[in-house]
């Protein structure tokens, strides 16, 4: 049960390019928070376990083609679908660590080139969902990238893909209102860690101990 003393839970997204240590990373966060006595669920996107999230999951492994609108509406459909476990799970008290959000709805789509669906596109159906409290942008520069080896077999997991992603990314950032932290993920997993903790805490501490709407940092 969440702590009586937490006013609300706070939402923190962790984002970044493949290959860049995403999932560990978001594994060690929550233990360390966990350790600390935080109350924390986890998420990630896309969900794969839904309906939709199954759409998802088989466009990228190429067995299906969908046109390049539909799969972003169904990537932030997949997002809409937990908007309101999000609401009611951080009313709760529970801090949630979200492994990529629409931040990645936009930038992997507005990445394709197609002319009809620039970033600022990309941004209307992600209007309204919940807005993290603080986003991770583990980033990594292109070569550091394919030293961790080969891209994998899905979908975007392809050289000149993934250069578009992070200038978007690296877009994102510039226009953003302070709650976008790049973090360089480029070297060993432990200074990364330490590099997200030091972003990550205060702001969940201020979160729920009731400083709504506080930039930190
Ligand atoms: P993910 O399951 O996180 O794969 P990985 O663990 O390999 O990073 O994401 C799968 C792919 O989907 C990834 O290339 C990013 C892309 N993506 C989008 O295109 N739009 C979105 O809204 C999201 C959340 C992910």
């Amino acid at each position: 049960e969440p702590r009586n003393s937490v006013v609300r839970g706070a939402f923190v997204v962790v984002e970044g390019l493949d290959r860049a240590g995403k999932t560990t990373q978001v594994q060690r966060l929550c233990s360390k928070l966990y350790a600390l006595g935080h109350n924390i669920k986890t998420l990630r996107f896309p969900d794969r376990n839904s309906t939709i999230g199954q759409m998802i999951s088989s466009y990228l492994q190429n067995e299906t083609d969908m046109d390049d609108h539909v799969i972003h509406l169904l990537f932030s459909a997949n997002r809409w679908e937990k908007a309101k476990w999000i609401e009611e799970t951080l009313s709760k008290g529970y801090t949630i660590i979200c492994d990529r959000y629409f931040y990645s709805g936009m930038v992997y789509s507005a990445a394709k080139q197609n002319p009809s669906l620039s970033l600022s596109w990309t941004k209307h159906p992600e209007i309204g969902l919940p807005l993290p409290d603080v986003v991770v942008f583990l980033d990594l520069e292109p070569w550091q990238a394919e030293q961790r080896g080969g891209y994998g077999e899905e979908k975007y997991e392809k050289r000149e893909m993934q250069l578009r992603v992070r200038e978007l990314f690296l877009q994102l950032l510039k226009a953003d209102d302070g709650r976008m932290k790049i973090v360089n993920a480029g070297d060993g997993m432990d200074a990364v860690e330490e590099r997200i903790w030091k972003e990550v805490l205060p702001c969940v501490e201020a979160v729920e101990g009731g400083s709504f709407g506080v930039k930190i940092g």
